[in-house]
């Protein structure tokens, strides 16, 4: 069995519609997977929703509905919105699924059974608003900030997941492997967090405070508490236990925001899978946040981004380009609809959508609609052609590491090219001449025009696959599913009719 590449996003909580965030994170792993794809590599894309807690149960309370129906609706929002973001994953987990549940199951009865979770009395301060317990150290200035509301003190029994006991470990790997967490200076800090000592991680709520969750194999007074429900989903979706299991275990990267890192992701996962005798994930990629008034954007602050209507008034690929060119893969980033809207005019307006019409316009009016043959003599030519293989392994390698933003700003200075090259060339003056060789200069100038933009296109189509599946079908082309063989300079296309020329981004 060959292994697949094993790619997750973080499940979204089922407590409030998507927004922005949860977005961006879905088409940065689309991205990512469509490269893959194009690199030849099997990739198998999983993302979910984290439907358990007591936000959920509380919410569907208000609501005067069941959790699951509650979930249920969510459900809808968020699978809605994969679709409209056209995300190419192979699977959806959802955390109440059975499928799910008995992997949670089985896996605490593992642990319990080998003495990795044991039974305390715990008394300490309660935040109902963060679900979690806190200690001294949360508060600031002496007093609990305002994120955890109100803060009783409770003494009561629960079960305890052994962590301290691997906290050695731990350190070491992380040091052990430079590449276990990027953008490397976020395993600074999961270092940093790890030099004070580990408690064990509280895993389980009495079934009296909370009952919307998955009860312990153990013990039917309670259920599992967030993160040994919501992690487990990364090998519930790939059916562990089952002999399918190692063709995708362990997951080659896991997407995930840098609020969910330390300690979930770079903490206790990587305990919960160690003390389980599973092997590492490969990779955990932390992005940042997208921002407005200078606060991350969530449901809480209020102020967020609907990606929905983004997309109604521009069209998804101008979304999933605008998000991909501005963000950092591992910084912040502040949301602005001017940013948006001058991505939409400059880059995709001036820069691809002209090229496109004008040269589509020109071969139809100069050439009938046929490709003409190009010969590349003289210098302007070459230097285009240098251009694109110069731009295809930087392009390449920039994708390849997340560096999405710097790897489209590659191919539209390359896009800007193939105009300035007309510009300098200028096509429409040569069509006006009876002479020979300007008519062929013309045919040069066309031909390797397209050409060009038929790589600009291919290279573009893990970030746009809509345009790119329109432009190549104009060019009589399928989607490209291996850049190795299409991202050649091999005027494929001499002698082809193209289709009529197209409006991509309307004003
Ligand atoms: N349910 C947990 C994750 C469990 S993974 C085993 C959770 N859900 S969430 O809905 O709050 O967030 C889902 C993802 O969206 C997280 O990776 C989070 O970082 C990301 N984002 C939520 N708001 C964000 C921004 N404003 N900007 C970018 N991404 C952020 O955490």
């Amino acid at each position: 069995m060959n292994k697949a590449f094993y790619l997750t996003t973080a499940i979204d909580y089922a407590n409030g519609s998507p927004h922005l965030g949860h977005a961006y994170e879905k088409i940065l792993a689309d991205v990512i997977a469509r490269t893959n794809r194009l690199n030849r590599l099997e990739t198998h894309f999983v993302t979910g929703l984290d439907e358990h807690g007591q936000k959920v149960q509380q919410g569907a309370e208000k609501e005067g509905v069941t959790p699951q129906e509650r979930c249920d609706r969510i459900a809808k929002e968020f699978l809605n919105l994969l679709q409209e973001l056209n995300i190419s994953n192979d699977d959806y987990i959802r955390t109440t699924e059975e499928r799910h549940k008995k992997v949670v199951s089985h896996l605490l009865t593992d642990l319990f059974d080998r003495g990795e979770i044991y039974k305390a009395e715990y008394s300490g301060f309660y935040s109902l608003r963060a679900e979690q317990f806190l200690q001294e150290k949360d508060k600031v200035n002496g007093k609990w900030p305002e994120i955890y509301g109100e803060v009783t003190e409770i003494t009561e029994s629960n079960y305890f997941f052994k962590l301290s006991k691997y906290q050695d470990w731990l350190v070491k790997y992380l040091n052990d492997n430079e590449d276990f967490i990027v953008p490397r200076f976020r395993k600074n800090q999961v270092l940093e967090f790890l030099k004070e000592p580990l408690n064990d991680l509280c895993i389980s709520r009495p079934k009296d405070r909370l009952n919307w969750g998955i009860q312990l194999p153990f013990d039917d007074g309670y259920v599992t508490y967030v993160w040994f429900d919501a992690l487990v989903n990364y090998i519930s979706a790939v059916g562990y236990g089952n002999e399918s299991f190692e063709k995708y275990w362990p997951a080659d990267l896991h997407v995930i925001g840098k609020d969910i890192l330390a300690p979930p992701h770079s903490i206790y996962w990587p305990i919960m899978l160690k003390a389980a005798n599973l092997p590492m994930p490969k990779q955990i990629l932390a992005h940042g946040w997208w921002m407005s008034s200078g606060e991350k954007m969530s449901k809480s602050t209020g102020e967020v981004i609907d990606p929905l209507s983004l997309i109604e008034q521009r069209g998804v690929d101008p979304f999933r380009y605008f998000v991909m060119r501005e963000m950092t893969v591992g910084q912040d980033a502040d949301f602005s609809l001017d940013r948006f809207e001058s991505r939409y005019k400059t880059d995709l307006g001036n820069d691809l959508g002209n090229l496109v019409s004008r040269l589509f316009h020109m071969i139809a009016t100069y050439e009938n609609g046929v490709v003409p043959v190009a010969e590349l003599n003289e210098e302007f030519e070459q230097k285009l052609k240098s251009h694109f293989e110069e731009m295809k392994p930087k392009a390449l390698d920039l994708f390849n590491n997340y560096q999405f933003n710097l790897g489209l700003d590659q191919i539209f200075v390359f896009i800007r090219g193939i105009n300035k090259y007309a510009d300098e060339r200028r096509p429409w003056k040569l069509a006006k001449s009876d002479n020979e060789e300007d008519k062929q200069k013309l045919k040069t100038c066309l031909g390797l025009m397209v050409e060009s933009l038929r790589l600009a296109i291919q290279l573009l189509a893990p970030v746009m696959p809509n345009v790119h599946g329109t432009v190549n079908g104009l060019m009589g082309l399928p989607p490209c599913e291996n850049w190795e063989k299409d991202l050649i300079l091999d005027f494929r296309l001499v002698g082809k009719p193209l289709g009529e020329k197209p409006i991509l981004f309307p004003r």
